[in-house]
């Protein structure tokens, strides 16, 4: 009753707050419409140019900004911003070079390249499958943007609802696999298993070097295995686990052992006696696994493996030709402090309710710089939702009737296919089979022959056997077009679905049956009709703050438009179901569109050459310093070991340094972010006999375009080194000069920053390298699709060409924009973060600005004065930005009292006056507690933020120094506009000293309420 008379009380009484609060008129320019300001050239000029959509600000709203920077044009603005010597000729990236197309031509190409595309069914599993995508999870998760705009969830308050589906994926990834803890994904199942390789060899201290891989694993993931062993010096020895580990010399040194259950041939063996003999080696068993077949085989948990990993994607995840998937990573609570990846835990807020948050938050161990054995930052959180939701729409029961169905159709083409003389390998499966075709029929290529014709593709094994695997999608008349590929290759009678005998056996010895049960958590037995599933994806999103409410000025994350049009094609049934190692007569339109992609990458860049396989930016440093390493020695150079990496550096420079085999040797910057020339040169010179690399960031993680760039690139070179240039702010640049023309090497680039990815809540992100062309030859390879040069390295992800189906969204953002599109953003993105820095001057002291006045495409503020004044920290300041609806910048990184703002081409200039009248507004209540009229311990900042519950409480219980609407309502447009904090702020250090990673279960619900 109080609390409701409070709300009334306050919903009734006049809003007092509007006479304190900022009465700036807003610039409104005209009105522009949807279509161009500038008017068309003909009749025929299409009126959906994507430019106009994409790009905020309209030519008024630009002109009103350059004015109030001193510009009375746009080229005298760039020419003070971005150092002349750096610049690119206009033409290098134009409309000659990349023509623009409008949305509706977008569209048209689209489904030409999609038409491209042969709609073969395919059984060729190695880990990935046809997944049924639920339509109220394909619609309201993967194409809503309510999931796929907001950032990873550093900011808890206001992204509960994907914190909380992210926890529903670790507790079924735990339910599922039997293990103590499990992390919020990883990029593949490949790198996953990388990731295990490593937290067994770091397990032993790194004095054993042997890791044996099971010939039963999937040949990708060896493949990236072995690249992943040598940056480390790991021995990989790939055998028969349960046959070869009797040798005692390569017990002494073995770390650990990778089996596959059920193996890439089908085969469900029992590891279990392994697990004790790898035990007693003092090494780590490691397994690769299968949500689905887990539903029905008795878990690795419970037969002794360490650690469990794969991919979660036949959960309801597309194909897509290889990914986005996300891939699952669980151990036991022995090794939990090793885990690489994001943890999810459950914790509490200032007021004792229960709330999420990232546990361990140095567990990102890129943190640890140097030190850190993984470098994942991005990982793949929109697709471990989709996952986690898909679960929990099923629940158990109807998850067990799909394995069973899957299982028993595939005994059902055992049998059939047994009748005309072929044999299955393996008696033990679930739903892969490995057929020995040599009684039936002269080879395999007859049945593959007779597949192709019936549109099917089987795995191509040997010259004697074929592979199938089926999966969820596959129905009855399905399971007869299979069967009849193998007698039309053995030149027996077709069949009909009358003829099938449903076979209802099990494949599955007893002890290696599940007895244990699985997902027994509420979350998992509640929402299975479709109105409870969409009200609860509604009522989890509703809890977060993504580019649909406002903007997410993150500075390095380039959080932008990401357009419909550009999103809408990845789902079409032309490019989502495609397997990633088809062959490449069938992918024709996938094989274009990354053609046109790569070429477009190169001119942006500068460089000769171009790989799409790894799957984050920093996948791709490592990739990139790989590439370098294999550079060198081809020259016989293979000594050079020695990287140099700037202080100033984001966190996965360093820790994919350290996994490409490199010794980091950090070079000093200034305190206005530039680089120290003179301390980069005493080391390039120490270090000239092993300078292998050295990593920059352009323009530097200040938001500085360095002048010494290229100063430094010669000294680089000149000291035998190559330059990786990190190109995640790559936004700066287009059109206006390139990480070649700067001098470097070889960069990634962050499609999810730069290239209109969304960031999904945390991943799917893409990490493309372009290189110059000396190192072209080295590009990544891959065992079963032909990638890279022709002296590569070997795969670094698992798929071909990584998470390609999300490659059409850059692909069309840039075919939309066209060159001149792409430099305008770019010139708009500069001009944006340039008036924020204008307008926020005089309130916080800005860390840099070049000699001209100018920041880049992002500004870093310095809050320190605040801390000394009045306690003031960077968060306080964050938190209080949640109250006026807003997600705050990045914080205190690359300076820990410092936020780094970036507002990029897409926001209008209206919400960048809003932003700023809130940060202003923000510095007058900080004022306020400065000057003592406010308590420097109970004030707006330091119970930041407010949400709705507590702003309910009763006059009794409200016991702060200001105003309900003061802390709800500081600014009118907040009436409008609010969006509410779910929880007060939360305790870190209350979660991670009571880390708690799943779901609550029953018996908890039950206690709590
Ligand atoms: C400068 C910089 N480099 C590298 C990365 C790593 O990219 P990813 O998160 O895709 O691994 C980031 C990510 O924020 C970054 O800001």
């Amino acid at each position: 009753m109080a609390v409701l008379r409070s709300l009334s009380v306050l919903l009734a009484r006049p809003f007092a707050v509007h006479a304190r609060a900022t009465n700036r008129a807003h610039f409104k320019s005209p009105a522009r419409g949807l279509a161009t300001t500038k008017a068309p050239s003909s009749l025929f000029t299409p009126l959906d140019t994507f430019a106009d959509r994409h790009i905020g600000p309209d030519d008024h709203e630009i002109s009103h900004m350059l004015k109030k920077l001193g510009y009375d044009s746009m080229d005298a603005f760039i020419a003070d911003t971005v150092p002349d010597k750096i610049r690119t000729s206009a033409t290098s990236v134009g409309n000659e070079s990349i023509p623009s197309l409008s949305e509706s031509e977008l569209f048209q190409r689209a489904k030409e390249l999609g038409r491209a595309n042969k709609p073969f069914k395919s059984y060729i599993g190695m880990g990935y499958h046809n997944a049924v995508v639920p339509p109220v999870i394909l619609r309201n998760v993967m194409e809503s943007p309510a999931w796929y705009t907001p950032y990873t969830p550093y900011q808890p308050e206001i992204a509960q609802g994907r914190l909380e589906s992210l926890v529903n994926f670790q507790t079924m990834v735990m339910s599922l696999t039997s293990m103590d803890i499990a992390n919020a994904s990883l990029l593949d199942e490949a790198t996953a298993a990388a990731e295990g390789m490593v937290m067994a060899f770091t397990g032993s201290n790194g004095k054993k070097r042997t890791f044996f891989a099971d010939n039963g694993v999937a040949p990708q993931t060896v493949a990236v295995l072995r690249t992943r062993a040598k940056g480390f010096g790991i021995k990989l020895v790939v055998g028969d686990a349960l046959e070869d580990l009797n040798d005692e010399a390569l017990r002494k040194d073995l770390c650990g052992v990778l089996v596959q259950y059920p193996d890439v041939n089908g085969a469900v063996k029992d590891f279990s006696g392994l697990a004790h003999s790898v035990h007693t080696a003092g090494a780590l068993l490691v397994c690769a696994t299968d949500l689905l077949a887990l539903t029905m085989l008795k878990p690795p948990g419970e037969w002794g493996a360490d650690i469990v990993l794969g991919n979660s994607a036949r959960f309801g995840v597309p194909a897509g030709y290889g990914g986005p998937h996300a891939a699952f990573f669980a151990c036991t609570d022995k090794l939990k402090r090793k885990m690489p990846g994001r943890l999810i835990g459950r914790s509490r807020d200032v007021n004792g309710k229960p709330a999420y948050r990232l546990a361990l938050q140095t567990r990102e161990q890129h943190i640890r710089r140097e030190k850190a054995t993984s470098n994942i930052c991005t990982s793949q959180a929109l697709l471990a939702n989709m996952a986690a939701m898909y679960a929990v729409y099923h629940g158990p029961v109807s998850l067990q009737r799909i394995a069973q169905k899957v299982h028993c159709l595939t005994q059902t083409v055992k049998t059939a296919v047994e009748y005309y003389g072929y044999k299955a390998v393996s008696t033990h499966f679930f739903d892969t089979l490995t057929i020995d075709v040599s009684s039936a029929v002269k080879d395999a290529d007859a049945v593959h022959a007779a597949a192709l014709a019936a549109g099917i593709n089987l795995r191509k094994v040997d010259a004697k056997h074929v592979g199938l695997t089926l999966d969820e999608s596959v129905g009855a008349e399905d399971v007869v077009s299979l069967i009849n590929v193998f007698a039309r290759a053995a030149s027996q009678p077709a069949i009909s679905a009358s003829d099938l005998t449903p076979s209802e056996t099990l494949a599955v010895p007893d002890p290696l049956r599940r007895t244990s049960r699985i997902l027994p958590h509420p979350v998992f037995n509640t929402h299975h009709s479709e109105t409870e599933m969409l009200r609860y994806i509604y009522h989890l999103q509703s809890k977060d703050l993504g580019l649909e409410h406002a903007m997410i000025p993150l500075g390095s994350c380039t959080m932008k438009l990401n357009s419909t049009s550009s999103m809408v094609p990845l789902t079409w049934p032309e490019f989502s179901p495609v397997h990633p190692f088809a062959p490449k007569d069938q992918v024709e339109g996938y094989l274009q569109v990354i053609k046109e992609l790569e070429e477009d990458l190169c001119k942006i860049t500068g460089f000769a050459a171009c790989s799409l396989q790894p799957n984050s930016g920093a996948a791709g440093e490592y990739a990139g310093l790989s590439v370098i390493r294999a550079y060198h020695e081809s020259r016989g150079e293979g000594h050079r070991d020695i990287c140099l990496i700037p202080l100033s550096a984001h966190g996965t420079n360093p820790a994919s340094a350290v996994m490409a085999g490199l010794k980091v040797v950090p070079v000093k910057t200034h305190a206005d972010g530039n680089l120290d020339l003179e301390d980069l040169r005493t080391k390039a010179e120490k270090h000239k006999d092993n300078l292998a690399a050295f990593m920059i960031t352009y323009p530097s993680t200040f938001g500085v375009f360095e002048h010494g760039v290229q100063d430094a690139c010669k000294i680089i070179h000149d000291n035998g080194g190559q330059v990786y240039l990190d190109g995640a702010n790559l936004n700066a640049q287009i059109g206006l000069t390139n990480p070649a023309i700067c001098g470097g090497d070889v960069c990634h680039m962050n499609l999810h920053k730069t290239f209109a990815i969304p960031h999904g809540g945390g991943g799917p992100g893409v990490g493309p390298i372009c290189v110059a062309g000396h190192l072209s030859p080295f590009l990544p390879s891959h065992p079963l699709v032909a990638t890279g040069g022709d002296k590569a390295i070997e795969a670094v992800a698992a798929a071909p060409f990584g998470s390609a189906s999300i490659l059409l969204i850059s692909w069309a953002y840039i075919k939309m924009l066209g060159g001149s599109g792409l430099s305008d953003a770019s010139k708009v993105a500069l001009l944006n973060a340039n008036y924020m820095a204008h307008r926020l001057s005089g309130h916080y002291t800005l860390r840099y600005k070049n000699g001209n006045n100018r920041v880049a495409h992002e500004l870093l503020i310095d809050l320190a004065e605040f801390d000394k004044a009045a306690g003031l920290k960077v968060m306080d300041f964050a938190k209080r930005l949640q109250d006026y609806s807003f997600h705050p910048p990045t914080c205190s990184w690359p300076t820990p009292t410092c936020m780094l703002i970036e507002p990029t081409e897409s926001e209008t200039l209206e919400e960048i006056d809003r932003f700023c009248d809130a940060m202003i507004q923000i510095r007058k209540e900080a004022e306020d507690i400065i000057t003592g009229k406010q308590p420097k311990d109970n004030n707006v900042l330091k119970n930041a933020p407010h949400p709705i519950s507590v702003i309910a409480l009763s006059e009794e219980e409200w016991n702060r120094p200001y105003s309900r609407q003061t802390a709800a309502y500081p600014v009118p447009w907040l009436l409008e506009r609010k969006f509410w904090p779910t929880t007060s702020r939360i305790d870190d250090a209350y979660g991670d000293l009571h880390l708690i990673c799943d779901c609550p279960s029953v018996e908890e619900l039950a206690s709590t309420h």
